[in-house]
């Protein structure tokens, strides 16, 4: 039972929940829907009226995203390291955070220090003769033909993870984690201050590639989003009636749930995805987008319940695949989509973890294109659980859990080791408290 603060006291009929994937998926996702009208309902509004609330708050985004874009500014909100970590970050500067959601943090590394790390993974590949054993693709999702990839499933680089423990990432992380509620109720979701080191890929692409890029979506969850228990307190707000008090920067109920199993998926809860530059890139040369609109999510999550679409769907999102976002369901949202400004190797950029991106084609593309992908994933009782499979894989050398089973770097010699872990790195991992 959820109660409305300051309205007359309901009982809204409880959901049914899967804690892990059904087995006949149309079945559940019409019970689920019909479960998610009958409460909202009871709340005494309809599913229409709480939509439109919703449609008109992002709306407001929207317009305000293609204003700013007319004027000729910079969507993406840009701080530099150096007013993160002498906290001079302004107030103006921290209300465009929380409302685009991301960031561009400039000089987070000199750009010496990244083509350094750039030099290094390219040594660190080439003198372990990674090209010849490359196999191709291991999942369905990155897929790309040609014989060499442009996302390496490495790592375990010294480069990788010296980014990772560096006391400036722990910096960003910590600022970024703390734009989030992490407390409520007397629970404390995660620790803001403290990351712990999600290891993922890193991307290079190379002059002159031509990249059909990657289509809009979002990489929080899928059914699961509607249908764990956890989820459904997550998102409560959406589901009770009560869409105005839906703050997309509460944690509550995000960092202990389950998580639906899937090729794409992430175990670990991230406040922000995000990538550091090891290559200058420009802004048009096949770049991350974003709907910069963190509430977007509740639209997201709404919209499936509006009468055209079929009970037995959800906007094509289902398990074991990518949740889109689509011209057909969310249009409205996909013309605030927006491209990271020009960013030089050094610079970060960082996305709040609901929001949709993608990433444009290019063609005979200009200048390298090179990242690391390092989120900010702060820890919590879903990141600790996860931390224990990942000191495994990084002593053995394998790959994390979350992705392919691949294990290129298991005999490489110079990979990173637990010995050479600080101290970020070590209560990152759980080594040490
Ligand atoms: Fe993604």
């Amino acid at each position: 039972m959820t109660l409305t603060p300051g309205a007359p006291t309901v009982t809204l009929p409880p959901l049914p929940h899967w804690e892990s994937p059904p087995a006949d998926l149309p079945a559940a996702i019409r019970e689920i829907k019909h479960a998610l009208r009958a409460r909202i309902a009871a709340s005494g509004r309809t599913v229409e009226e709480v939509f439109a609330a919703v449609e008109a708050r992002v709306r407001a985004a929207v317009d305000d995203i293609l204003a700013a874009r007319a004027r000729g500014e910079t969507v993406w909100p840009v701080i530099d390291y150096a007013d993160i970590a002498a906290g001079t970050v302004t107030a103006e500067q921290l209300r465009l955070l929380r409302r685009r959601g991301c960031l561009v943090v400039r000089d987070h590394f000199s750009r010496e220090h990244a083509l350094h790390w750039d030099r290094d993974i390219v040594d660190y590949v080439e003198g372990n003769h990674f090209f010849e054993a490359y196999r191709g693709p291991g999942d369905d999702f990155f897929g790309s033909v040609g014989s060499k990839p442009e996302i390496y499933p490495i790592y375990w680089s010294p480069a990788q993870m010296q980014a990772r423990q560096n006391e400036r990432m722990a910096t960003v992380q910590a600022f970024l984690n703390s734009q989030w509620i992490s407390e409520s109720d007397g629970v404390r979701w995660f620790d803001p201050n403290r990351d712990s080191l999600y290891p993922d890929r890193i991307r290079r692409r190379p002059e002159g590639a031509e990249s059909k890029g990657l289509g809009a979506h979002l990489d929080p969850g899928t059914l699961d989003l509607w249908m764990t228990q956890a989820y459904q307190k997550a998102f409560r707000h959406l589901f009770d009636g009560t869409v105005e008090a839906y703050d997309p920067w509460d944690a509550s109920y995000r960092t202990t749930g389950p998580q639906y199993p899937g090729s794409t998926m992430c175990s670990a809860f991230r406040t922000f995805q995000g990538w550091t530059a090891l290559s200058d890139m420009d802004h048009d040369q096949g770049v991350l987008h974003t709907v910069p609109i963190p509430e977007a999510m509740a639209y997201l999550m709404l919209r499936p319940l509006l009468s055209d679409v079929p009970d037995d769907e959800m906007c094509g999102v289902t398990v074991n695949q990518v949740f889109p976002a689509t011209e057909r369901h969310h249009s409205l949202l996909l013309q605030a989509l927006s491209g990271i400004p020009d960013v030089k190797a050094g610079d970060s950029v960082w996305w709040h973890c609901d929001m949709i991106h993608s990433v444009a084609p290019v063609t005979r593309q200009k200048g390298w294109g090179n990242v690391m992908y390092i989120p900010a994933a702060p820890w919590c009782a879903r990141n600790e659980a996860y931390a224990a499979s990942v000191r495994e894989a990084l002593r053995t050398g394998s790959s994390p859990s979350d992705f392919p089973d691949e294990n290129y770097e298991r005999e490489w010699p110079d990979r990173f080791s637990v010995d050479d872990l600080n101290s970020i790195g070590r209560r990152g991992l759980g080594v040490e408290d």
